[in-house]
């Protein structure tokens, strides 16, 4: 449990230009104060991350998004209305006076009041809006538990909440309501469909003039061993076939059964869509630390509740190829 004595010194951190990693349902977000561009300066440092990628502002309820957004439209508040607090992301366009720094120099600004207790009685407490990527060295996995984000950035952060496993697993969901339609800028645990149910309109698939959203890089979310994706019965024999060559694999299983070879370490994955999304970052941590020579993930069903699932392994697989270009 957090105390409120570390959460008075996490809001101390905050109000001082410095650095508070917190939990959010979604993963653990590493936070500076959105209106000190010098602290939100120091999580592009701390995670090594090009500045020119905008970061979503936290906030404790959807009133204060009056304070960061230009205009709140209609769509936006009833979006907020249904699934805020939680783990949906809004762009909107930016208001007077929010730093080019948290919106990457763009004319918008991305939102998002998260459900988690921790998170929620840090930002009340801050009162202001919390600028926070996810909490991981830039394109890496990102961080579920304290202690990965202990492990991920050391000394550089020594103001850790710590509020136990993040519940979803996987990043919010982020729709963009700044062009003439609402685009799905990222796929997350609330689906396409329960968006386009309240909008009473369909999501469009972003085109070139839409913001940039780095996390929908093709290479991101990644482990630094090589991950390829293959359905089961092929994921089997490329780990079989790599194993006769003499090479360690790592199999991140759904379906399939553990075979009786050596050299294998095997996680076996929930078999629910929840529970994988749940897992799935501390397993690719697992089966990464475990210093194999591959990783092989055994590909997830196509049904829409996978479709946030798929975005992050397809490109995890497309970020480890070249382990330096973090
Ligand atoms: O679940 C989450 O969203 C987590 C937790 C900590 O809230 N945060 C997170 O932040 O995933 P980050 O920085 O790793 O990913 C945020 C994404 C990035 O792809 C960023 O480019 C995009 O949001 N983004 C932020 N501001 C934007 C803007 N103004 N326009 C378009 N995309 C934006
Ligand atoms: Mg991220």
């Amino acid at each position: 449990m957090v105390t409120g004595r570390e959460l008075d010194d996490a809001v101390a951190v905050l109000r001082a230009g410095g650095l508070v990693a917190f939990p959010t349902e979604t993963v653990y977000g590493l936070g500076a104060d959105a209106a000190n561009p010098g602290a939100v300066r120091r999580i592009f440092e701390a995670k090594g991350r090009p500045p020119t990628h905008p970061v979503i502002v936290h906030l404790a309820d959807a009133v204060q998004a009056a304070n960061w957004a230009r205009e709140v439209p209609e769509p936006a508040r009833r979006l907020a209305q249904r699934f805020w607090p939680g783990p949906l992301t809004l762009i909107l366009h930016r208001a007077r006076g929010v730093s080019d720094v948290v919106t990457g120099g763009q004319d918008t600004v991305a939102l998002r009041v998260p459900s988690h207790p921790v998170a929620q009685r840090l930002l009340a407490r801050f009162g202001g809006g919390v600028a926070a990527p996810s909490a991981n060295r830039h394109g890496r996995v990102s961080a579920t538990t304290a202690e990965h984000v202990r492990r991920e950035f050391g000394n550089a952060v020594t103001c850790v909440l710590d509020g136990g496993e993040a519940d979803v697993g996987i990043e919010s969901t982020i729709v963009d309501l700044s062009g003439a339609r609402p685009a799905l800028l990222r796929p997350g645990w609330i689906q396409a469909a329960e968006i386009e149910d309240v909008l009473g309109s369909p999501l469009v698939v972003p085109g070139a003039d839409a913001p940039r959203a780095p996390g929908t890089l093709a290479a991101h979310y990644a482990p630094r061993t090589p991950l390829t994706l293959a359905e089961g019965d092929l994921a089997l024999e490329l780990a079989a076939s790599l194993v006769r060559q003499g090479r360690r694999v790592a199999v991140l299983a759904l379906s399939s059964q553990r075979p009786l070879l050596e050299n294998l370490e095997w996680v076996a994955a929930p078999r629910a869509a929840a529970g994988y999304a749940h897992a799935l970052y501390a397993s690719l941590r697992r089966l990464d630390e475990a210093g194999c020579d591959a990783i092989i993930v055994e590909r997830p069903p196509q049904s829409p509740e996978w479709a946030a699932i798929h975005d992050r392994l397809t490109r995890a697989a497309a970020g480890t190829p070249a382990p330096d270009d973090a």
